[in-house]
C-alpha cells in the first residue's frame, strides 16, 4: 500500500498507475491546479521522497521545465509502491 502526503499532512492512499493530483484530490488535500491537464504548470509540486518511484516526466512536464525534485502533480503518477512525500508551493 502506498501513500502520499502534502506539506506534512496525514498519509492518504495513493495507488500505482495514479497520478498524484488525482490522489490528493481524493483525499481531501489542498492541492492547487487549474487545468488537470499538463497545460498551466499550477500543480508544479516538490518531491520530498518517494520520487523515484514515479513515472518518467511527460512532455508537459518538459515543457513548464520541471526539473528534480520538481513534478507536475496531474501528470506525475505512481510507478511501483511507496510513500510520497510533497511540497507546494514550490
Ligand atoms: S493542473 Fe495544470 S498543469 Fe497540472
Amino acid at each position: 500500500m502506498s501513500s502520499i502526503s502534502l506539506n506534512g499532512s496525514t498519509p492518504a492512499p495513493l495507488a500505482v498507475g495514479q497520478d498524484l493530483l488525482g490522489a490528493m484530490l481524493d483525499a481531501g488535500l489542498p492541492a492547487m491546479y487549474l487545468c488537470m491537464a499538463g497545460s498551466c504548470g499550477r500543480c508544479r509540486t516538490r518531491v520530498l521522497s518517494g520520487g523515484d518511484a514515479l513515472g518518467v516526466p511527460t512532455s508537459a512536464e518538459a515543457f513548464h521545465r520541471c526539473t528534480p525534485p520538481e513534478r507536475l502533480a496531474c501528470q506525475a503518477t505512481l510507478a511501483r509502491d511507496a510513500d510520497i512525500h510533497l511540497q507546494q508551493p514550490v
